[in-house]
């Protein structure tokens, strides 16, 4: 299968305005990816080798995400005349010529690969078109699926059905796909006479059954073609998504204490025998190694977690955070862009951005790293071994030499050589008796008042 040639055509064109957003609807995201991104993954995942999108006018914001996410060809959908009428705006894509052609839409983000995969090896078989359709107790709103004799003669848009059509179960998801050499001859006889005036891409089926083409209909599960098209829905997305992550981690070999707290991100890795306490969420771009432990609470994003290491609970770790083999993050800690390698512990109340924590250094209580001076973001290296006192500043450009050792309190703002000691604050003073006489002092006072 993965000979034959293949062209996707995702579209995005056409917005409802149930979001109520600023944001086009299909850049808004399930498991932290846009959904449009969704559908592309998909495709790519079943083998799809081009894909061209269709997205309305001034969808900018929308062309540059699917730029970014590798779309081979971007066209335009200036009017709304219907899903015939959306794909054919990418005509030159379809008779640039492909064996299958392959529609999908931007707002429906949980197609399994597998679904387009089962509709490709329709097309291998022989088939003209393939439907892949569902079945559902609530078929209100979808297009149905009308057989006889066992086969696909059409399919019906809810508001042109009639009754008994209404009264069928099984459901157009609106994934569809064509023999690419009959594809446009199919589109070009597709009219607009029907209840909503459109250029309905679902009227290919009852022309090519007409024509004595082969056309098929294949089942998925109803969840994975669920559409948004309001905040609901998205958040019904969202939760089949996650519910889906969180088995298929389970299955990989991860220990999930309350999986349906735990939230990930359509990205993340997490490798065999990690454990991931409660209340701990993925953002984009994590990758967890071997034998980690995530403890509750435990927000990460952009980073790595290297294997045996032990982050959190209540640990932050933000974009470009690398943890090295066996490193300690404990509580209240926030890392940003910073290297912390094998073996080091920042254990409480600790921020690190832009740094490098060498091997087996240890980094007290309450120590930030004073990065940014309200212009540029500076680096600070700390050596292998390395021992900071609670409660320091290190005030950066700055470097602390291997197995250098600065005093609490200190705020350091000179480079420390290598196995020195570095104290950066008042010197302490103390006065034998002083708070004895300071107290008969003030409590005559306020005696004579
Ligand atoms: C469509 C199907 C229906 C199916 C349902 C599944 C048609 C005629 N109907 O109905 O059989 O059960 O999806 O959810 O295809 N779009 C454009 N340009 C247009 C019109 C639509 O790009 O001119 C895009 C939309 O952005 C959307 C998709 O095509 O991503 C589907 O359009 P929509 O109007 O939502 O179709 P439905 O009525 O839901
Ligand atoms: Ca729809």
């Amino acid at each position: 299968m993965t000979e034959r040639s293949s062209l996707g055509i995702v579209l995005a064109a056409g917005e409802g305005t149930r979001m109520r957003s600023g944001l086009p609807k299909v850049l808004h995201e399930v498991g932290g990816r846009p959904m449009i991104v969704h559908a592309m993954t998909t495709a790519r995942a079943a083998g799809v080798n081009r894909l061209a999108l269709v997205v309305g006018p001034n969808m900018a914001a929308v062309e540059k995400v699917v730029t970014a996410a590798g779309a081979d060809e971007i066209f335009h959908q200036s009017q709304r005349l219907g899903t015939a009428h959306a794909v054919l705006c990418a005509r030159s894509a379809i008779a640039a010529g492909a064996d299958d052609v392959i529609v999908l839409y931007g707002d429906t983000p949980l197609v399994r690969p597998r679904s387009v995969a089962a509709v490709r090896a329709q097309l291998a078989a022989g088939a003209d078109l393939v439907v892949l359709g569902f079945r559902t107790p609530h078929p209100t709103g979808y297009g149905r699926l009308i057989e006889a004799d066992g086969r696909l003669v059409a399919i019906r848009e809810e508001k042109d059905a009639t009754d008994a059509e209404r009264a069928v179960t099984f459901c157009n998801s609106g994934i569809l796909a064509f023999r690419g050499g009959t594809m446009l001859s199919l589109l070009d006889l597709i009219g607009n006479t029907n209840a909503k005036g459109e250029f309905y891409l679902t009227d290919a089926v009852e022309i090519a059954h007409a024509r004595g083409l082969t056309v098929v209909a294949v089942e998925g599960a109803e969840d994975e073609f669920r559409g948004v098209n309001d905040r609901t829905q998205l958040a019904t997305c969202e939760s089949i998504f996650q519910a889906r992550r969180r088995a298929a981690t389970l299955a990989d070999g991860v220990t999930l204490v309350a999986p349906e707290t735990v939230f990930f991100s359509a990205d993340t890795e997490i490798a065999e025998d990690v454990t991931i306490e409660p209340n701990v969420v993925f953002g984009p771009g994590v990758r967890v190694e071997r034998g980690a432990r995530i403890r509750a609470f435990s927000h990460l994003e952009g980073a790595r977690v290297g294997e045996g290491a032990t982050v959190g609970p209540y640990a932050r770790l933000r974009p470009g955070a690398d943890l090295g083999r066996d490193v300690h993050v404990g509580n209240f800690v926030e890392i940003k862009n910073g290297r912390i390698e094998e073996g080091a512990k920042v254990n409480h109340l600790t921020y690190i951005g832009d740094a490098r924590v060498g091997a087996k250094a240890n980094i007290g209580a309450g120590t930030i790293t004073c990065n940014y001076d309200g212009f540029f973001k500076h680096h600070t290296d700390i050596g292998a071994g390395a021992f900071v006192g609670s409660n320091s500043s290190l005030v950066a450009p700055v470097k602390i030499g291997d197995g250098a050792f600065v005093g609490s309190g200190s705020v350091v703002t000179l480079d420390v050589p290598a196995d020195a000691l570095a104290v950066a604050r008042g010197r302490q003073l103390t006065r034998e008796g002083w708070a004895a006489a300071f107290r008969t002092r003030m409590a005559r006072i306020k005696a004579a008042k």
